[in-house]
């Protein structure tokens, strides 16, 4: 991009992670995924499972351990190639953690102050919430910067962390640039002001099939509310029969969406999985009933989703297959990291 602090890389280089709680849902494929998958094809990328910021809340060992690889298999089923491109899981490779402490010293208080997950996450009991979720943002800019990525896809509730990861990264080129410029690195910026990735697809707020006002979560208690990328055709087409709507018709302009969200998210899923515009969606089916909608969605969602689901649950009944491709991935990961945390311990004067 124009930022000529990214172009000393040479490269495109893209990181993202996605954590591993559970319930990974349509939500995370079509506002995450899928374009993850997309970008392989003109950049680098590096696609981490991010165990060290799952456990900044309570995870259960076992859980946890399925749950890594439930997320590297959704990766892998929807095409990402892990010989090209970088597949790992965070707490195999040491240099992020390493790298989240000496952000920890460059972060101030103030920043982290201002961040509205932690503020959502930590709700009313903050006394209680732990160091990590607090911390949780340098974490996030040390997985990114220890690659020096200059690209990150993210949805728009992580934009305000890309920030924070922008003036970590401003923050350090301009304490340490005489150190930086000492130590070699050119010009004096060494980590790169990292660009966020929003894509079209992104915009698709994906909701919950109960409630429209509500992200599809998986937190939710209702099962109906969300479609998992374990759920099979079936279960698949079953969950958007029962999907909440209102009496009406659809209608035949965008703007007849604005007080109908369960109307909207459906047309929204719709437009997300066929990569059209939900205008493009009202054309075809303004002024049709939801009985007629509903079975044509299902249609799109299984042709477009069931395939990826199919191949995960394959992948999890190899978990050995998985646990290779994440060490194989963590090893390519940490020679990039190591170079970037001998390099950072010189500029600040640590020696060894
Ligand atoms: N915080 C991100 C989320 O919850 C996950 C994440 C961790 C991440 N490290 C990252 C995303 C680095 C992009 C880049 O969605």
């Amino acid at each position: 991009m124009s930022d000529t602090s990214n172009e000393f890389l040479g490269q495109n280089r893209v990181f993202s992670g996605v954590q591993p709680t559970g319930n990974l849902h349509l939500g995370n494929y079509l506002g995450a995924i899928k374009n993850f998958v997309k970008l392989q094809d003109n950049h680098d990328c590096i696609y981490c499972v991010v165990d060290m910021h799952a456990i900044t809340v309570w995870q259960d060992p076992k859980e946890l351990r399925e749950n890594i690889r439930e997320v590297t298999a959704a990766y892998l089923a929807a095409g990402i190639n892990p010989e090209n491109h970088i597949v790992f899981n965070q707490s195999q490779v040491k240099e992020h953690a390493e790298l989240a402490w000496i952000f920890n010293c460059v972060a101030r208080m103030g920043w982290l102050n201002r961040m509205t997950q932690f503020k959502e996450k930590a709700g009313k009991n903050r006394e209680n919430a732990s160091c990590g979720l607090f911390a949780y943002p340098n974490l996030m800019a040390a997985d990114i910067l220890a690659y020096r990525a200059t690209h990150v896809p993210v949805g728009n509730d992580q934009k305000q962390h890309l920030e924070l990861t922008r003036d970590i990264a401003q923050k350090f080129n301009n304490d340490y640039a005489a150190n930086i410029l000492e130590a070699g690195h050119g010009n004096s910026t060494y980590f790169p002001i990292t660009e966020p990735l929003i894509s079209e697809g992104n915009d698709a707020r994906i909701m919950s099939l109960r409630d429209g006002s509500k992200k599809m979560s998986k937190s939710d208690p209702s099962d109906l509310s969300r479609i998992v990328m374990t759920d099979d055709s079936d279960t698949i087409s079953k969950k958007i029969r029962k999907a909440k709507t209102d009496p009406d018709s659809l209608p035949s302009e965008v703007a007849g969406l604005e007080d109908r969200p369960e109307a909207r998210n459906l047309v929204g899923i719709y437009a997300a999985v066929k990569e059209c515009s939900p205008q493009d969606v009202l054309n075809e089916f303004g002024g049709k009933e939801f009985s007629a909608f509903k079975p044509a969605l299902a249609d799109i969602v299984v042709e477009g989703i069931a395939p990826i689901n199919n191949e995960l649950r394959k992948l999890m009944d190899a978990p050995d297959h998985i646990d290779a491709i994440l060490k194989q991935g963590s090893e390519k990961a940490r020679k990039i990291a190591s170079k970037t945390l001998s390099e950072v311990k010189e500029i600040m004067g640590f020696i060894g």
